[in-house]
């Protein structure tokens, strides 16, 4: 089964083009290396309403997997995991435990970013750090779990 992905960079900069996305193609590189199939790609502003109707959109497109960049730190707009959460219907901790101890091996600044992985309808939402190697590495520390997640969610029979 090939997972059909959705992409969405969150940030205020980037979406009035202050400057370039870099994260949603870094994202979008990966998520191809990976075999997946990129649906869906958006740019919204560190607004809750904005990140809730994009996940919806994708959703609504076929994504199985959304992934977010940018909005998980402390600066007072970084909104993601607060909306992502109010529309959710159950948060998977384990995801954003191993994302921050293994970004701990690599900067302390890891511990900032509050990176969660949620379910939202039938399809899994993954919020990782704004930047882009982050976004990245991130992805790479949670990608062994993803694809039977997604065939639990999408009720594929699995063999465990
Ligand atoms: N995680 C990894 N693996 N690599 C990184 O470079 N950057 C951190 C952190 N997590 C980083 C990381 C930094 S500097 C911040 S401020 C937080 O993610 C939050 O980022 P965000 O607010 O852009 O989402």
């Amino acid at each position: 089964m090939q997972i059909q992905v959705g992409i969405i960079t969150v940030s205020d900069r980037a979406s009035k083009g202050l400057y370039d996305d870099l994260g949603g193609p870094a994202l979008k590189h990966a998520a191809e290396d990976y075999g997946w199939n990129v649906l869906a790609e958006a740019l919204v502003p560190d607004e809750k309403r904005e990140i809730q109707r994009a996940i919806r959109e994708q959703i609504n497109k076929g994504c199985q997997l959304i992934l977010t960049t940018g909005g998980t730190g402390v600066a007072l707009r970084d909104v993601t995991p607060e909306a992502v959460r109010e529309i959710s219907i159950r948060e998977l901790p384990g995801f954003g435990e191993i994302m921050r101890i293994e970004s701990m091996k690599i900067t302390k600044n890891a511990i900032l970013s509050r990176n969660l992985a949620v379910v939202v309808e039938k399809s899994l939402v993954i919020c990782l750090p704004g930047k882009p190697s982050g976004a990245v590495e991130c992805l790479s520390f949670v990608v062994g779990a993803i694809p039977h997640c997604i065939e639990v969610l999408q009720e594929v029979p699995t063999s465990c």
